[in-house]
């Protein structure tokens, strides 16, 4: 997979510009996130390994293709992460689900980490990162500083929006991951939001302002 992948599909263009207009519900764009995470996780999937199974349709026998079977962990990164979980986990019931807790310094705009809890087995699983905005990548890079920590080595990251310096902050430290964002948007603010961005995407999701 190459390092950042933009999902251009119409679907996922069009449902992203709803969520970013700012006179959009909070009942509205937390449908439309739902929605959207499932057509992100089409795509953060893609590799995931394939064997075959002996089946029969009511026509012959054949051999047909299913997953691996491969263990998969979902990590929410506090709070807006549960946004993207809940679609992510509809699509893909039955992997095992973590949560990073991380808030934002903001004056150093820094991680500061509050909570840790993640699966058993991290090493054999394909982890999927999930938090909406990838901005000044602060979090990102310490959220997968820990889950490497934990053993994970199979990671991706999985966002909304992505800030070309969320990017290049992501690429220099942990060039392994993939990203996988419906938009790489033009610049961070002088506060660390992204230009043009959607707001706050916690705030957005849960009406918290
Ligand atoms: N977090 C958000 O919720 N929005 C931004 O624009 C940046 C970080």
């Amino acid at each position: 997979m190459q390092h950042f992948t933009l999902v251009d599909h119409p679907l996922v263009q069009h449902k992203l510009t709803k969520m970013r207009e700012k006179t959009t519900s909070t009942a509205v764009f937390r449908q439309l996130l739902r929605e959207i995470s499932h057509l992100l996780a089409y795509e953060v999937t893609r590799d995931l390994p394939m064997t075959t199974t002996s089946i029969e349709t009511p026509m012959e026998k054949m051999e047909a293709p299913v997953l691996k079977g491969k263990k998969m962990a979902l990590i929410s990164i506090l709070r807006a992460g549960n946004g993207l979980l809940d679609g992510v986990l509809e699509l893909i019931p039955s992997a095992r689900v973590g949560f990073v807790g991380l808030y934002r310094d903001e004056e150093t705009l820094q991680p500061v980490q509050y909570y840790f809890k993640v699966p058993k087995g991290m090493d054999e699983r394909v982890v999927i990162a999930v938090d909406p905005m990838l901005a000044t990548g602060n979090s990102s890079v310490a959220a997968i500083d820990l889950l490497k920590e934990s053993g994970a080595t199979d990671i991706r990251f999985m966002c909304l929006l992505a800030a070309p310096e969320g990017v290049a902050r992501m690429k220099e430290a942990h060039p392994d991951v993939p990203i996988i964002s419906a938009a790489l948007d033009r610049q961070l603010s002088d506060i660390g939001y992204i230009l043009p961005g959607l707001g706050d995407a916690g705030d957005r999701m849960f009406g918290t302002k």
